[in-house]
């Protein structure tokens, strides 16, 4: 592979993002990408251009940052799901908050009564605080992120065993494998509902994992580099996991409904099935289902002008247009990766292509509903549609160099619903 093709296919679009805002390490701070999946052929080809330089420095830089925070468990958190099983993964619904005003008790309620005793009722995109009370999902986040730059970090250093390896090892068993602190392969009580007639997990919750892409990009690149740390047992023993995860999401309420959406639950449910799909080795599954995606709901995503009219009418559209399209973006990464022989940047929806997506976002003003703090979210998504297509006449690379300040910015705030 020459350097320039390395370059238009890299797949973290790091470089592009790094060299573009002239943004030295130092100064790069961690940024959690929504979704991703960085081509694991690219990552192991060991393309040692110099112009990676940057963008590798960076990746060991936040594998040893997210590494800090590891390893995660479903156990640590402080309260238990209903079930009464600690193993079991939870989290809040994050846009539902008590209406205590029928509950019956003229008394300060407990925090514990609080959550089974009042209803509780939906404000699009205002998240209540308390949800951050419950880490899964972060942790859950953390861990995808630990995985995939550990991977990376660690064919890096060309050696099969390295302390970043070791941490993958350590993380994928503190949170899936270990008898003490792993978690059961199910989220019946993801983005749960509370009050009376909550107490189990919506659909929604399903997007809470769908870092397996990136987990299955850091799995695929360990086994791809003959890396001896991630040993045939602890393969084993992740496929045997992800195995009985998969028929969960394939039977259960929540499961066939995020997998029948067509807004960006559904694109985001493909990323994260067609990833554990490469992690249990069925490569030919993970490309059926995601040409599926561009055959089937992409095309009911996209307006000819480039817009999502399902994410546009959020109360947040800029946010949940740039999270669907790094659901678009995974998507044509995995397939690209399960079928060398797709095209799935050239899929066009009424004659939209993503690039059309990204053209049209950026010319839309996170201003106008009140998203300018979260400007940011498009930047990774330009950089990605930038190496897919190229950019002939510099107006990506002209987009991401204006705002270096703003980048600094881009945090925690990716889709939680
Ligand atoms: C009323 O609130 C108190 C204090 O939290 C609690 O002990 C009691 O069980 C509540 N009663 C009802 C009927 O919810
Ligand atoms: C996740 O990582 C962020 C830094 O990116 C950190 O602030 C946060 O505390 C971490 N949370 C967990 C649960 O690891
Ligand atoms: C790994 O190998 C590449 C290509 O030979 C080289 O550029 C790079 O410096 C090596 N990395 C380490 C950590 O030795
Ligand atoms: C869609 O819903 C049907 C009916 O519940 C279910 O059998 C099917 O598995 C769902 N599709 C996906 C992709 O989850
Ligand atoms: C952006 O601003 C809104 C309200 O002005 C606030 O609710 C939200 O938390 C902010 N988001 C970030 C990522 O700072």
């Amino acid at each position: 592979m020459s350097p320039s093709d390395a370059f238009s296919r890299v797949a973290l679009s790091l470089y592009f993002l790094l060299s573009a805002s002239r943004v030295a390490l130092a100064t790069n701070p961690f940024v959690q990408y929504a979704v991703d999946f960085p081509d694991p052929n690219l990552i192991t080809a060991g393309n040692s251009d110099a112009r990676f330089g940057g963008a590798q420095d960076t990746i060991v830089a936040w594998a040893e940052s997210m590494a800090s925070y590891g390893p995660w468990s479903v156990t640590n958190k402080p309260v238990v799901a209903p079930s009464g099983d600690k193993h079991d993964y939870m989290s809040w619904a994050p846009y539902q908050w008590p209406d205590c005003s029928k509950a019956g008790n003229t008394t300060v309620l407990s925090d514990a009564d609080m959550w089974k005793t009042c209803a509780y009722v939906f404000r699009d995109g205002q998240v209540n605080p308390d949800r951050f009370l419950i880490e899964d999902f972060q942790s859950f986040f953390n861990l995808s992120d630990a995985v995939l730059y550990n991977s990376i970090a660690s064919t890096l250093q060309n050696k099969s065993s390295s302390v970043y390896s070791q941490n993958v090892v350590k993380f994928v068993n503190a949170w899936f494998l270990d008898a003490d602190t792993g978690m059961n392969p199910n989220l019946n009580y993801a983005q749960m509902n509370r009050g009376p007639s909550g107490q189990q997990g919506e659909y929604t919750g399903i997007l809470d994992l769908r870092g397996f892409a990136k987990i299955a990009s850091g799995i695929l690149i360990l086994r791809k580099s003959g890396n001896t740390d991630w040993t045939a047992d602890i393969d084993a023993k992740l496929i045997a996991w992800c195995d009985k995860y998969i028929d969960w999401l394939n039977t259960s309420p929540s499961g066939t409904t995020a997998g029948n959406a067509t807004n960006n639950h559904g694109t985001i449910f493909v990323n994260q099935m067609a990833g554990l799909k490469l992690i249990v080795k069925d490569v030919p599954a993970a490309a059926t289902l995601t040409q599926g995606y561009f055959t089937g709901i992409f095309q009911k995503q996209l307006q000819a002008n480039g817009d999502q009219p399902m994410e546009a009418s959020r109360t947040h559209p800029y946010h949940y247009r740039n999270f669907n399209i790094a659901g678009m973006v995974t998507n044509a990464r995995l397939l690209s990766y399960a079928d060398p022989s797709s095209t799935p940047w050239k899929s066009t929806a009424n004659g939209a292509t993503i690039q059309t997506t990204i053209d049209f976002l950026m010319t839309t003003d996170p201003a106008a509903k009140g998203e300018a703090n979260i400007t940011s979210e498009i930047y990774p998504n330009v950089a990605a549609i930038a190496s897919a297509y190229g950019d002939p006449d510099g107006k990506y690379v002209k987009f991401l160099s204006a705002p270096v300040s703003r980048t600094r910015r881009m945090r925690h705030s990716f889709g939680i619903r």
